[in-house]
């Protein structure tokens, strides 16, 4: 049986939608994607109707956090495919912006989030959390959702964005959803599709490491000594190491030790021609 998608691409059809949406009181949740939708996704989406009367999911490939020499070309777009994923599980309507929806001619703003972004992602793509900072305040702008969910894979963004709601008093509840992992440890990503065979059987050493330098810094060990074996084993496997850190929890300082406080474990790195990034909570 084929269910019915409605599948908006124009801002004023969105903003009807909406009203009627708001004038029978009901409550909306956003989940922004930029499409090629995998298990995390949906996983936000299910938790998203938990959260709210509509579920809107979005799906606009952001030219604006990508940056010279990066894979905005390549980057996996088939809306009918993402289509048929989200019919299964209850969504409500797609908003799949024309770029001129977005950026209309003219466009010149950039919305920048200093402090948080400019670690980790942010010092090796400079150009990415102002791209994302100025995309999703358009898409909240657009879908006035109640609440908005993101994956707790992209981290860093996580906290971007809630930095940039609580600075902007954006009227948004920012709801984040847990790593869907693949069986082997792989944090689903829609990138996964760039590794070659061999490099998607090495993929899973990141968690792998992440969960042992845990390990170690939950005995006590330094990061420095904590982090040595993983570094180790990711560059005899072919990784080019980005960053590996121990970070504040809620505000990315890094951290050297592990004493009990909320803290996150990052790490990025590339495999082959793909960027992987991946994290894990650090507690007592
Ligand atoms: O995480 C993503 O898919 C994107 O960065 C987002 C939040 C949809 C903005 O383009």
């Amino acid at each position: 049986m084929s269910i019915d998608l409605s599948t908006i691409s124009k801002l004023a059809d969105l903003q009807s939608v909406r009203s009627k949406w708001r004038h029978n009181s009901q409550t909306i949740a956003l989940v922004p994607t930029m499409g090629a939708l995998h298990e995390g996704h949906l996983s936000l989406v299910k938790l998203a109707r938990t959260v709210a009367n509509k579920v809107i999911v979005s799906v606009f490939v952001n030219p604006k956090q990508f940056g010279q020499g990066e894979d905005l070309d390549q980057y996996p777009r088939d809306l009918s495919a993402d289509l048929n994923k989200l019919k299964t599980i209850g969504v409500d309507l797609v908003y799949a912006p024309d770029a001129s929806q977005i950026y209309p001619q003219g466009f010149s703003t950039n919305i920048s989030v200093t402090g948080i972004s400019e670690g980790l992602c942010g010092a090796s793509r400079p150009h990415f959390f102002g791209g994302v900072a100025t995309v999703v305040t358009k898409l909240l702008l657009h879908c006035t959702p109640d609440i908005a969910l993101f994956g707790e894979k992209d981290y860093q963004q996580l906290l971007v964005i809630r930095r940039l709601v609580i600075d902007l008093d954006l009227p948004v509840d920012v709801m984040s959803g847990p790593i869907v992992r693949e069986n082997d440890g792989l944090a689903r990503s829609s990138r996964n599709i760039y590794l070659s065979k061999t490099d998607r059987q090495t993929a899973p050493l990141l968690h792998k490491g992440l969960l042992e330098t845990r390990a170690r810094l939950q005995k006590g060990a330094p990061m420095i000594k904590a982090a040595q074996q993983t570094i180790e084993l990711l560059s005899r496997a072919g990784f080019q190491l980005d960053y590996f850190e121990l970070c504040d929890a809620n505000t990315l300082a890094p951290l050297k030790q592990y004493k009990g406080q909320p803290a996150r474990l990052l790490i990025a790195a590339t495999l082959g021609r793909t960027r992987l990034i991946d994290n894990i909570a650090v507690i007592g």
